[in-house]
């Protein structure tokens, strides 16, 4: 099952509620965007791939359950409906990308009619879900051969099939490698405060028979010193132009324990979250969650924290480009300097 669909008879959205996992693999039928808004806020559904992917098919929602008599109405909601899911998350660069495109696709159409535009738009959001699977392929044979035999990597977040459509991006090159017979054990980083490595990420590792332990965040570097292990691989949900990465906070302690031990750092993205628009790192906004997701344990509302306390929770942060060896995308690997290496991924994706 892709962790975001179509549901078949519709009109809805399927997704795999990520909140229930790994007790509970429940999928849920969204029969508004509205209701995708909040699914995407309250991370029933996350990963820059797959709150793109949520999102356009929300709009092929919105389209589908209108109850305007012409195009001008249907347009309206359409872009009522884009700045309500543009606004549930603001770091991953991928929820506006599918968004603006989809919105070109009904534009481009609209005189055509109401049915038409929405028969374009559910095409459109399914075209998109399936190149996002075809795109991570890509990634992890490009990956994959990266890696020598039988390699131990740290892996931090969730970046598989759960944070794509399907597949996965830097779970996809480890997934890639497995296959291949080439052999590999992985690292999984838990990810506080959400723990998407300890639940989701070894969940995934377990249905796919890779062998993998869990470590604390801050053990990363304890593994990185001891060794061997022959790389970091991380996801992104936005890569400035010069190469700045914002991605699941704690990669950027990662890349620099990585770097200090002369590990190998790479970032396996899909060229959609490569934004040439943003020059840097500090130009990216960072997402702030809820305190409580810092101050109860996951989401059992138990405290681990003395009443009254106070918490910080950024959901991202930035690695500077000079930490990052190279980015694994689906056009190939990029050294650096990564500037030029960067837009000519774009260009020759055609994502720009
Ligand atoms: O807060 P999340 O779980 O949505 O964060 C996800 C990440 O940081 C991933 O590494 C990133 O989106 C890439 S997923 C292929």
């Amino acid at each position: 099952m892709r962790t975001v669909s179509w549901k078949p008879d519709g009109p809805a959205v399927r997704l795999i509620d990520q909140r229930k996992l790994p007790a509970e693999v429940t999928p849920i039928d969204l029969d508004t965007p509205e209701a995708v808004a909040e699914a995407i806020r309250d991370m029933a559904v996350r990963g820059a791939p797959a709150i793109g992917a949520a999102a356009a098919y929300a709009l092929a929602l919105a389209a589908a359950t209108s109850q305007s008599k012409d195009v001008a109405g249907l347009w309206l909601e359409l872009q009522t409906a884009a700045d309500l899911l543009r606004a549930a998350r603001p770091t991953a660069v991928n929820l506006g990308w599918c968004l603006d495109r989809m919105l070109r696709t009904a534009q481009a159409i609209l005189a055509s009619g109401l049915d038409e535009v929405k028969a374009a738009l559910l095409a459109e959001a399914e075209k998109i879900a399936d190149e996002d699977v075809a795109v991570n392929q890509a990634i992890g044979r490009f990956g994959a051969a990266l890696l020598p035999p039988n390699a131990t990597v740290i892996h931090h977040c969730n970046t598989g099939a759960l944070a794509t459509v399907d597949w996965g991006t830097a779970l996809g090159v480890i997934r890639t490698a497995h296959e291949s017979g080439q052999g590999i054990y992985v690292l999984v980083d838990e990810t506080r405060p959400r723990l998407q490595g300890a639940r989701l990420t070894a969940w995934e590792l377990q249905q796919y028979g890779i062998p993998f332990e869990i470590i604390v965040d801050g053990a990363a570097g304890y593994f990185l010193q001891r060794g061997p292990v022959a790389a970091a691989l991380v996801g992104a949900d936005r890569v400035a132009a010069n190469g700045d990465v914002a991605n699941k906070i704690g990669t950027y302690m990662l890349a620099l324990a990585a770097r200090d031990n002369q590990v190998p750092f790479y970032v396996a993205v899909p060229t959609t979250s490569i934004d040439l628009s943003v020059p840097a790192g500090e130009a990216i906004p960072i997402e702030l969650r809820p305190p409580g997701e810092v101050l109860e344990l996951a989401q059992a509302g138990q405290p681990v924290s003395p009443p009254g306390s106070h918490a910080q929770n950024p959901a991202f942060d930035i690695t500077p480009y000079r930490l990052v060896t190279a980015f694994i995308t689906e056009v190939g690997v990029i050294r650096p300097p990564f500037e030029t290496g960067l837009s000519d991924a774009v260009q020759r994706a055609g994502t720009g």
